[in-house]
């Protein structure tokens, strides 16, 4: 048995927005027990953004200059998107592509309610440029990451990863093309696992519950 009432999911972004499309579809086709309630891009005129109004999403550019020179203005940045988050009741926040780091204003504002999407197997190659240093590295196996945003960069507790080998003839062009797919898959896998209260954060190692334990009932439900 899970939640009956659908997760409110709120989805930050920065550009081309194809794992919010993952989320927006998995949401319509049932495989999440939510809804995309709203999306917050800190860039104007990106594609994720025509994405979530071409579903009929609520759709917010906020870019942090309007409020004076990053990092300075991030209080007050975030202040207003923590607002338009809150005006839609997002109970989780999905970071899709999005490209800044988030301060302990959004990560007070919604405690344990914030995962990332990193195109690399943490705690290997963090950053932007994740492929591209995995590649140049040398590893024979690349791969994605969800997890619990904190304060550090891309060091928060490990919800799922996978694998994918590294080609010989790979470029980061098609090593990120194939790291993608994996994105979009874990991504949805994991705001599934979140809706149906089935995880558990015990310090840095996050704990998968059966879904037949929700059957006390929903871990999400009963936190209220
Ligand atoms: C993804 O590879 C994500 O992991 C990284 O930036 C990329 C964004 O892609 N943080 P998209 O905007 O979701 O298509």
């Amino acid at each position: 048995m899970t939640c009956k009432a659908p997760l409110s999911i709120g989805v930050m972004v920065s550009g081309r927005g194809t794992n919010l499309q993952a989320v927006l579809d998995g949401c319509e086709n049932g495989s999440i027990p939510g809804k995309v309630v709203v999306v917050v891009s800190n860039r104007e005129g990106v594609l994720a953004l025509e994405r979530a109004a071409s579903k009929g999403v609520p759709a917010f550019a906020v870019p942090p200059k309007k409020f004076g020179k990053w990092p300075e203005c991030r209080p007050d940045y975030e202040k207003e998107v923590i607002r338009i988050l809150r005006d839609h009741g997002v109970e989780l926040l999905v970071l899709a592509g999005y490209d800044r780091l988030v301060g302990d204003d959004i990560l007070n504002a919604f405690p344990s309610r914030v995962i990332n999407i990193h195109p690399a197997l943490l705690p290997s190659f963090p950053g932007l440029t994740a492929q591209a240093d995995a590649l140049a590295y040398g590893v024979k196996v690349a791969g994605a990451t969800v997890f619990f945003v904190d304060p550090t960069m891309d060091g928060g507790p490990i919800i799922l990863q996978e694998a994918v080998r590294v080609e010989e003839d790979d470029t980061v062009e098609t090593l990120s093309a194939r790291i993608l797919e994996v994105e979009h898959r874990i991504l949805t896998r994991a705001i599934t696992l979140i809706a149906n209260g089935q995880t558990r954060i015990e310090g840095r190692r996050v704990r998968i519950l059966e879904a037949t334990s929700s059957e006390k009932g929903c871990v999400r439900c009963s936190e209220e």
